[in-house]
């Protein structure tokens, strides 16, 4: 099918309120590592990883491969029956994972891994009040437009009851209008108020992401969740971190982004790039918790834990040991972190520059001084980047925050393609602006 071809039968059949980049949406046809290919066969570097989720590139063949085998031995199990791929992946994870978590249930999505954890959450303390915050991303179940703290995304206004919704740790546009050290971090303080005033005082959890991915890659201060955490936790809440975005060392160094806090979660949610692309949810939480709720009632997920998709995760996670560990993504992306805040000195357009390891946030303001946003510019950006042949995301409240993330298996020398390219493009929306 040609490109035409494509787009016309998505105007007819699919629903129109599908987000789609590009003025001229663009179907992709094959990918090769780092990167893709368009149906009119237009090369592109790819630095946004199918949103965070291509971790060791596209069509790795170890993790092709893994695919290959297990597709020709089973496909589906169901979780009725115990298999070999999902209790490897289950050991493995616990593995890395921070602190006591070691238990998991997996899923098929982002949404459904925050989803499970705050029904856990619920089942496991008895109580029904859940804080998110403001900015926040949690999918697109009912539950997870509630704790979404986006008004966008939330279609049709979908609220579900029980849920409030905190200051985020935004410095850059701080919601108390103050100014990091010096604030003492109150937007962290701030939740305690939020749970005496707004809700019961018996909380179920707090869910947050250690850096706020489709919120702009909005990144707290090192003390915000040791504040947070301690609240929550003397007013009986669980921690929830969702590391759909943050997972599987995108933040550098450490395999899960809540590691660069010192805090440990009670419960945490992966998603993502946990498996390269294939679909994949995962709530893990502490023994404890997991027991404290076997006489609650049994579950069952009929794709959950699919033989098919572990298999790509556990091969995934070794293709990362052996060529993208969190230290590979600290180097490569401190080289990403240093271009951008060059950028930053020679573009007034760039209001702020945030992030951790292989990903990294440029918010685009109009003036420096008003921080008035500039989601325009971020429009002409993409069609410039583009052009030239690189993929690029977005994100923030205002439209005006781009996402890099490439995969992880990003070198020194992707980086610096895509700066070469990003440079030009800013030059060019410069120009335009
Ligand atoms: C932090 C976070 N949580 C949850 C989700 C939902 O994941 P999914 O789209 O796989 O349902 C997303 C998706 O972008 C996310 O970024």
């Amino acid at each position: 099918m040609n490109t035409q071809e494509i787009l016309e039968k998505q105007k007819k059949y699919l629903w129109p309120n599908h987000l789609l980049y590009y003025t001229e949406p663009m179907p992709l046809d094959h990918g090769d590592g780092l990167y893709v290919w368009d149906t009119d066969n237009n090369k592109y570097l790819d630095f946004f990883a199918g949103i965070l989720t291509t971790s060791v590139g596209h069509n790795h063949p170890k993790v092709t491969e893994r695919v290959r085998e297990q597709v020709g031995k089973l496909i589906h199990s169901s979780t009725l029956y115990p298999n070999e791929n999902h209790v490897n992946l289950a050991e493995k994870i616990a593995e890395i994972a921070p602190g006591d978590l070691q238990t998991s249930y997996f899923t098929n999505s982002g949404t459904e891994a925050d989803e499970t954890a705050v029904i856990l959450a619920k089942a496991y303390t008895g109580r029904q009040e859940v804080i998110a915050l403001r900015h926040g991303y949690s999918g697109r179940s009912a539950i997870g437009m509630s704790l979404t703290g986006q008004a966008p995304w939330r279609i049709g206004g979908t609220q579900y009851p029980g849920i409030k919704h905190a200051l985020n740790p935004y410095c850059y546009r701080c919601p108390l209008k103050l100014t990091y050290p010096e604030c003492g971090v109150a937007c962290a303080e701030d939740i305690e108020d939020l749970i005496r005033t707004t809700t019961s005082g018996q909380i179920a959890a707090f869910i947050a992401e250690p850096i706020q991915g489709v919120g702009g890659f909005i990144t707290p201060p090192k003390e915000y969740f040791k504040i947070a955490t301690d609240i929550v936790r003397r007013y009986g809440g669980l921690f929830i971190c969702d590391e759909v975005q943050t997972g599987f060392g995108r933040t550098g160094d450490k395999w899960f982004g809540i590691e660069h806090w010192d805090v440990e979660p009670d419960i945490m949610t992966m998603a993502k790039g946990i498996a390269n692309g294939l679909p994949m949810g995962n709530t893990i939480t502490t023994e404890a918790i997991a027991q404290g709720i076997v006489d609650k009632g049994a579950t069952i997920s009929t794709f959950g834990g699919n033989p098919v998709s572990t298999a790509a995760a556990l091969a995934t996670i070794e293709v990362m040991e052996e060529e993208a560990n969190p230290a590979h993504i600290a180097q490569v992306g401190a080289r990403l972190r240093e271009g951008l805040d060059q950028f930053k000195d020679k573009y007034p357009l760039i209001g702020d520059v945030r992030g951790m390891g292989l990903m990294q946030g440029v918010e685009l303001v109009k003036d420096r001084q008003t921080k008035e946003p500039a989601p325009q510019e971020v429009v002409f950006l993409f069609e410039e980047t583009r052009r030239r042949g690189l993929l690029i995301g977005k994100g923030g409240l205002y439209g005006n925050t781009i996402r890099i993330a490439p995969p992880l298996t990003a070198t020194n020398a992707h980086v610096d393609e895509a700066l070469a390219i990003l440079d030009h493009a800013l030059a060019a929306v410069h120009e335009l602006s």
